[in-house]
């Protein structure tokens, strides 16, 4: 039976809660671990659909992957060994599942030599091109060819080169990074990903005994070695997450301390919340926010990193729907990631798309409704609303926000929010 949030809204968030471990660097690393038979330990891994998937992908392709609790209930410890890995190919309806299947290119051609991949799925949130992807691949000297919905790929040995990336693409920095560590000479990939996951996956790969430098700059420059080792890594906090609390706390007028987080990766956001009147305090490994007003609008365009996070954009709008004045988002990076406009509507929101800008004209309040979650991080900015709505609303598909965020409404429960799980 498919489940939905029931949120009362109008409750301040107040307290403290811990991040988990950011889903975008856990799914990479565990593509890295293919690239050794040795066993790689991934800790304190967020309990997430996708995480779930990609380790069922693995299993399909012959990987032994050992989930155990996390001693101290941060999550799950990953286990990952792959002394018979083979290129089996997986059923397609699993690959299309989400974005990360892809990596799966990299680290397969980096150790065997041959893979076979249907194409990848992710959020609807615009067209989802690999051609980066490819790119890089190819340059790499993989025999790439796409027929009948599938990619095959192989090299008998990848050659390390240099390739320039056209957009700073978080996915094809990743998968040229894992197809280059076992490839003969050195890689330079300039215009890549500045994304903290980048910068992570290769204190993994290093770890592994791979030759990265330059991770989360421009260029990365990877030289090839003959063969990994296993490595026992925790992968950075999920700063999408830890933001989209904040922003929960600021929609709410809470005031809410975020731990396990890593302030620098916060800059963007932390400046878009100042704006909007909130006070912000930083300490090491925690940020606070309080907002004792109604925020005032801002404006905001995302941006690769470390500009402002798209992943954060349908959050933001929450904020900005019941914000004091109008608010002008514009959306760089995919083309249609508005789809929770059309839902806050359903709750009193007044949004007006114009190509890639929403003006947002914040209202006095929003009202509960019954409203649906199309993607990920949609789904997101519809418990925000709710939180802050008047009544009750009900987030319906709740399997989307299941993708990215470990017990979001626990989380916010901890934090004084009234909302719950319900079949049905
Ligand atoms: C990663 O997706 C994240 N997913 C996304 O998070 C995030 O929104 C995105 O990076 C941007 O930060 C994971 O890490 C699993 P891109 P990715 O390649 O790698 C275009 C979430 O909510 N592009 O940086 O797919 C593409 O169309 C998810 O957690 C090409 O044109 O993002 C987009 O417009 C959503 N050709 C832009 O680049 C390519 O070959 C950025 O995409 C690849 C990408």
């Amino acid at each position: 039976m498919p489940e939905r949030l029931v949120i009362a809204g109008g409750r301040r968030l107040s307290g403290l809660v811990r991040t988990s471990s950011a889903k975008n660097a856990v799914l990479p690393m565990m593509a890295a671990a293919l690239l050794t038979p040795d066993e790689c330990t991934l800790r304190e891994v967020p309990r997430l659909r996708d995480v779930e998937v990609m380790g069922q992908i693995l299993t399909c392709l012959g990987v032994d992957v050992l989930a155990e609790p996390d001693p101290l209930g941060r999550g799950l410890t990953l286990v990952i060994r792959s002394p018979n890995l083979s290129t089996h190919v997986c059923p397609e309806w699993l690959m299309g599942e989400m974005r990360s299947s892809i990596f799966l290119m990299g680290a397969l051609l980096g150790r065997l030599g041959q893979v076979d991949v249907a194409y990848p799925g992710g959020c609807s949130i615009g067209p989802r091109p690999i051609d980066l992807h490819l790119y890089g691949l190819r340059a790499l000297g993989a025999r790439v060819e796409e027929r009948h919905g599938r990619i095959q790929a192989q090299a008998r040995r990848l050659t390390g080169c240099e390739v320039h990336l056209e957009l700073p693409s978080v996915g094809a920095t990743e998968n040229i990074i894992l197809a280059a560590v076992l490839a003969a000479g050195t890689t330079t990939i300039r215009n890549p990903a500045k994304e903290p996951e980048i910068k992570d996956l290769a204190h993994l790969l290093n770890a592994m005994g791979a030759r990265i430098r330059g991770a989360g700059g421009d260029p990365v420059v990877i030289e090839g070695v003959e063969g990994l080792h296993g490595a026992a890594h925790t992968p950075i906090p999920d700063r999408i997450e830890a933001g989209t609390l904040l922003l929960a706390t600021a929609v709410t007028r809470g005031e809410v301390t975020i731990t396990n987080v890593i302030p620098k990766h916060h800059s963007a956001l932390l400046t878009k919340l100042r704006q909007a009147g909130a006070l912000v305090e930083t300490g090491p490994d925690c940020v606070m926010v309080r907002m004792d007003g109604r925020p005032a609008a801002v404006d905001c365009r995302t941006q690769p990193y470390p500009g402002f996070p798209t992943d954060l954009q349908p959050p933001l709008m929450s904020m900005c729907a019941v914000a004091d004045g109008t608010s002008v988002i514009t959306e760089n990076i995919y083309e249609r990631r508005f789809n929770q406009a059309e839902e806050l509507r359903k709750m009193g929101a007044n949004i007006r798309i114009e190509g890639r800008s929403a003006i947002v004209k914040g209202v006095d309040r929003l009202y509960g409704a019954r409203v649906r979650v199309h993607d990920l991080r949609a789904g997101a900015a519809l418990v925000l609303a709710g939180l802050a709505a008047e009544g009750t609303t009900l987030v319906e598909d709740v399997f989307h926000i299941d993708r990215g965020y470990d017990g979001l409404e626990r989380k916010l429960s901890c934090l004084g929010a009234e909302v719950r799980r319900t079949r049905g």
